[in-house]
């Protein structure tokens, strides 16, 4: 009998929904026109429909539509939250230089931060507790009236864990410090206003919510100054050349709105199946759950397993279950966000990270229960 793969990684990607495809259709052909030709229909219409999508992402997160600077990203989002920053303060002759982040950030936040660090903006990396949350008065220390900016993200993509946001603002708020937070993982999980949450800037991604690869936004805080990243055509207000991609802006307007929609339902469903994997696999004995217990992601749930090896534990596993192991899956090094909750490199490698979505079924939860739990008996029973 053919197992068909449990597809359990939607923190990685989500597959595109139907909804999202459909909405997208119609601007790859048909109305293909670039939206800054401007002389004739077809391209106003492109920009039209470019207009409609940012106010509709602009609903979403319950903000103005000239917020938000579409982007390929949350990637390039936090590239030019965090450089554009940095390159504004320098041009305004800002004394501010300081940066201030978490060990559990992604790569994408960390590696910009590190690169400023380098050009001279000292760089802070403050660690999490065994939770992996912050300690707020760890982080009240850690900000100085050289502090420019706090880098801090909503939802860990390994672990899931939500930061206290609403109090980290208020913090950063009554310091000066601006406050960027990657919302890759967040948007259309959890309820999030930026303006109201009292944040300066905010990343998200299209294909972590059920829409296509290759289109993001960074959301900013009227007044905040930014300096572009990519230069050349005017686009987004002069602060990220290039032409407009319509058809990916549409799908992430839909899905964005699709998947916020669906979130009270979507929500409760999935936290039941996380319960009913947690409950699975608890019971084979030696299992650690990574991160806060309830202050997570209702679809993340992230194992680490006594007495078993990770590389044989993956391998067992690859063919029933796409997983995430605790190795950063490009370099296969131990994963830093796992690291950084204390947990040895054994630890981490023998680690699972589930991301259930919109698809998940209980039938594909109780494959993932039996497949861990057969791999797992078999290693310690011959180590
Ligand atoms: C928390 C977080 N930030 C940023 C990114 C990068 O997003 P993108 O693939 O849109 O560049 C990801 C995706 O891996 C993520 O999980």
């Amino acid at each position: 009998m053919v197992t068909m793969l449990a597809y359990l990684d939607h923190h990685a990607t989500t597959p595109c929904a139907t909804e999202v495809l459909q909405a997208m259709e119609p601007w790859w052909r048909q109305s293909f026109a670039n939206p800054a030709s401007r002389l004739y229909r077809p391209a106003l219409e492109a920009a039209a429909a470019v207009e409609l999508a940012r106010r509709r992402l602009a609903g979403v997160l319950a903000t103005a539509p000239d917020t938000l600077i579409f982007t390929s990203g949350a990637t390039e989002a936090n590239n030019l939250a965090l450089r554009g920053v940095a390159e504004a303060a320098l041009e305004r002759g800002e004394s501010r230089r300081h940066l201030v982040t978490l060990a559990t950030e992604h790569r994408s936040v960390l590696d910009p931060l590190a690169w400023l660090d380098r050009h001279g903006f000292p760089l802070t990396v403050l660690p999490v507790g065994p939770d992996g949350l912050v300690d707020l008065a760890l982080l009240e220390a850690a900000l100085s009236p050289d502090t420019l900016l706090l880098s801090v993200m909503a939802a860990n993509n390994e672990i899931g864990v939500l930061q206290p946001l609403a109090a980290i603002a208020r913090l950063c708020r009554s310091r000066g410090v601006l406050l960027h937070c990657d919302a890759a993982q967040a948007v259309g999980q959890i309820a999030l206003a930026p303006d109201s949450l009292g944040l300066d800037l905010l990343s998200l991604s299209g294909h972590k919510l059920s829409g296509p690869k290759g289109v993001g936004a960074l959301w900013r805080r009227p007044g905040v100054a930014l300096a572009a990243q990519q230069l050349g055509g005017g686009q987004e207000g002069g602060l990220r050349a290039g032409s407009l991609a319509v058809p990916l802006i549409v799908g992430l307007a839909a899905a964005a709105v699709l998947t916020e929609a669906e979130r009270p339902q979507r929500t409760a469903r999935l936290a039941a199946l996380c319960e009913r994997l947690w409950q699975g696999l608890a019971a084979l004995g030696g299992v650690e759950l990574n991160g806060h217990a309830s202050l997570r992601l209702a679809h993340n749930l992230n194992i680490s397993l006594a007495g078993v090896e990770g590389t044989r534990l993956h391998q067992a596993l690859r063919r029933q279950l796409a997983v995430s192991s605790g190795s950063a899956c490009s370099q296969g090094s131990p994963s830093h966000v796992l690291a950084a909750l204390g947990r040895s490199p054994q630890q981490a490698a023998a680690s699972i990270r589930f991301g259930l979505g919109r698809d998940t079924t209980a039938a594909e939860i109780d494959q993932a229960i039996a497949a861990v739990t057969a791999a797992v008996v078999e290693q310690r029973a011959a180590p």
